[in-house]
């Protein structure tokens, strides 16, 4: 099964999200244009996360293709691009394909990078080496988050990076605090994930079989927290 009901009503409401309602935060946050010292800390904390999904992707990606699941403006394809490889980058939210088009540079060298407005888990979208999904799943509950990696690993050849929302009692406590970005009814919830729970689940699915968890960081950083995890071939 690709999907399921709950993943596809939780996809649609992100849409709604990072199409319209948070389009111009997410937007400012992922420019070099000022934010405020909380956003800074969110800002700083997925540059060092981008850096760390990038340093698992084997050094030369010259000819390998790559998935970006979950792109939104495309940062992470296009660095994937810039070392040399065919990158797909897919966002359900057809605003941020937009801005990510238009901020790819115009020589990637080797590398090449497509966008795509629709579902990462869309196997229209083909075969990969490697699928890098960067604060993408962190909207979805764990049962999601394994079906998702369970669709994704028929069609990745070798890793598959993702990271999820760990459940921490800072995170807990950001929850209570405030949302970073804009409040809205339809503003979907970071889902704070346990991952001993995740881990089991993981080694629990059928899809998954043939893949295990290696590589494993977690980045902290004032108002970011989130949590990396690689699966590769047995
Ligand atoms: C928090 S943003 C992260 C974007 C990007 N990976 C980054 O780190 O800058 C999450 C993104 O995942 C996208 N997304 C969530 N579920 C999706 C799905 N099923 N298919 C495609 N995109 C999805 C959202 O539209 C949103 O742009």
């Amino acid at each position: 099964m690709m999907s399921s009901v709950a993943f596809d009503d939780r996809r649609s409401r992100l849409e709604t999200y990072f199409n319209a309602t948070a389009m111009e935060a997410w937007a400012r946050l992922t420019s070099d244009a000022p934010v405020s010292g909380i956003r800074q800390t969110v800002r700083a904390g997925r540059q060092s996360m981008s850096d760390q999904l990038l340093s698992w992707l084997p050094a030369d990606l010259h000819e390998a293709r790559v998935l970006d699941a979950g792109c939104g403006v495309g940062a992470l394809a296009v660095a994937a691009a810039r070392r040399g490889a065919r990158v797909t980058g897919v966002d359900i939210a057809a605003n941020l394909i937009d801005i990510a088009r238009q901020r790819t540079p115009g020589d990637l060298g080797l590398g090449d990078v497509a966008f795509r407005v629709g579902d990462f888990l869309d196997p229209r979208h083909g075969l990969f080496d490697h699928v890098v999904a960067m604060d993408s799943l962190i909207h979805y509950p764990t049962g999601e988050i394994v079906r998702a990696l369970g669709a994704l690993a028929r069609r990745t050849r070798r890793s598959l990076v993702f990271t999820f929302a760990p459940e921490t009692a800072a995170l807990r406590l950001m929850h209570t605090a405030g949302r970073i970005f804009p409040r809205s009814d339809r503003a979907p919830a970071i889902e704070p994930v346990s991952e001993p729970r995740l881990r089991a689940a993981i080694a629990a699915a059928p899809d998954l079989w043939d893949f295990r968890v290696a590589r494993s960081a977690r980045i902290s950083n004032g108002f970011y927290i989130s949590h990396a995890l690689e699966l590769v071939r047995r």
